[in-house]
């Protein structure tokens, strides 16, 4: 019986082991430009290379976004009723990847490259790396309709806000686009909720 227990624990736990999820390097959370220059020099900025940001600076940007920065769970960015509803995806070459804060890992949640189905506008269709930040209504059950498009809408701005001065303490570019595939994105990857802003990310040309 002990056996048969065993053999059912190592079976759950390699199904429950995906070698596609990416597993972040821990964040950095010290340092970077004092916030005031950072201020100064936010812009929105449409150029980029096609170099890859490093992974110290992935992990840093999606904690600067909304990582966990207290040990009562809560975010670097502000939610109405702490619902913490704003997913953050990732598009990449390699895939579509869902920032799970807690296990500061990314979970793919499309293993084929889909880039360029998310911008409406031509110029970002090959970014290396986009954001998405999503709305998830299965975690907004106490917002009626309005709240939850209202809300949603306004918790993702500071989101973005933060995108905006990590890449500028970085050097990185940067550009918040509204002009998104919503529907397309919805359908693809299966979203209860409302697509609400995606970012370019990126290396500067020389
Ligand atoms: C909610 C929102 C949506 C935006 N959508 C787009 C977009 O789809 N495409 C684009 O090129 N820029 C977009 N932008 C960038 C704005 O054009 C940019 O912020 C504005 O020109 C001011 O420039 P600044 O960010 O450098 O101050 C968006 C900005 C915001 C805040």
């Amino acid at each position: 019986m002990k056996k048969i227990n065993l053999l059912f624990f190592i079976f759950c736990f390699l199904i429950s082991l995906n070698a596609q999820d990416i597993q972040l390097l821990p964040p950095d959370t010290t340092g970077g430009m004092p916030l005031m220059e950072a201020l100064s020099k936010r812009e929105t900025n449409r150029n980029f290379s096609q170099k890859e940001i490093s992974n110290q600076q992935l992990s840093n940007l999606l904690w600067a976004a909304f990582g966990i920065n207290r040990t009562n769970g809560k975010r670097t960015a502000p939610s109405a009723r702490n619902a913490q509803e704003i997913d953050v995806y990732v598009f990449m070459k390699t895939g579509t990847y869902l920032y799970l804060a807690a296990e500061n890992k990314l979970k793919q949640v499309y293993n084929q490259d889909i880039r360029e189905q998310l911008p409406k506008q031509e110029g970002f269709k090959d970014t290396p790396l986009l954001i998405l930040l999503v709305a998830n209504y299965d975690k907004m059950d106490r917002f009626d309709d309005a709240a939850k498009e209202f809300y949603g809408s306004i918790d993702a701005g500071y989101i973005s806000q933060n995108i905006y001065l990590y890449c500028t303490s970085e050097n990185l570019t940067t550009c918040a686009i509204g002009m998104i595939e919503r529907d397309q994105i919805k359908e693809l990857l299966k979203l209860n909720g409302k697509p609400i802003i995606a970012h370019s990310i990126g290396i500067k040309e020389d």
